[in-house]
């Protein structure tokens, strides 16, 4: 996979606990319905992530909750459960102002990255079937579907009932 630089205003890096109140937004403009407590949850155990955001003006202070307070809004983020073999993406989120510039495929790089690393063969990862878009972005990434898991996704207020496709890209 090709990844292009990220743009000169932004950068990478991991995800915090105390990144969750903004994890959690970011999560409801796009989409993804993680709350505030999934995010601190999972980042206060066992799971890892990476966020893009603008590049601050100036130093950040040391503390960590002054700082997150200090943050601008994430552009996305990606949160990812390591395991011994396989990794798995638990959440996939970019702010709808941010998308087709690669942040995405950035963030998947980054967890593929850390993955490999980290000694596992696989991301694996489920989408909606109706999820056109994010399927896409998978696809390019190097992601195949492995699996398909009849009616996963409960049917809400504004979805039906839906399968999920399960996809692994190898590492
Ligand atoms: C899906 C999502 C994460 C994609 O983020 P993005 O940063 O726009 O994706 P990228 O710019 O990295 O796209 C990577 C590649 O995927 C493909 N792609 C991206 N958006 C696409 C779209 N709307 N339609 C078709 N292909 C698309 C393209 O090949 C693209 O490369 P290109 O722009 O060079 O053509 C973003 O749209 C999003 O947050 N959606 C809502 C939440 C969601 O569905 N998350 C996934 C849950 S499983």
């Amino acid at each position: 996979m090709t990844v292009a630089p990220l743009a000169a205003a932004m950068q990478i890096r991991p995800a915090l606990s105390e990144d969750a109140p903004r994890l959690a937004r970011l999560a409801a403009h796009a989409g993804t319905r993680w709350s505030e407590a999934d995010f601190a949850g999972s980042l206060g155990g066992t799971a890892r992530g990476w966020v893009v955001e603008a590049a601050p003006a100036a130093p950040l202070p040391a503390d960590p909750l002054l700082a997150a307070a200090l943050r601008p809004a994430l552009a996305a983020a990606i949160l990812v459960q390591p395991a011994p073999d396989d990794w798995e993406v638990l959440d996939l989120a970019v702010a709808p102002a941010c998308r087709r510039q690669g942040l995405a495929k950035w963030l998947l790089a980054q967890a593929g990255a850390a993955a490999r690393a980290g000694g596992a063969q696989r991301l694996l990862l489920e989408v909606r079937e109706g999820n056109a878009r994010a399927r896409a972005v998978y696809v390019a990434a190097g992601f195949a579907q492995i699996a398909r898991r009849p009616g996963y996704y409960a049917a809400g207020a504004d979805r039906p009932i839906e399968d999920a496709i399960v996809m692994a890209q190898l590492l």
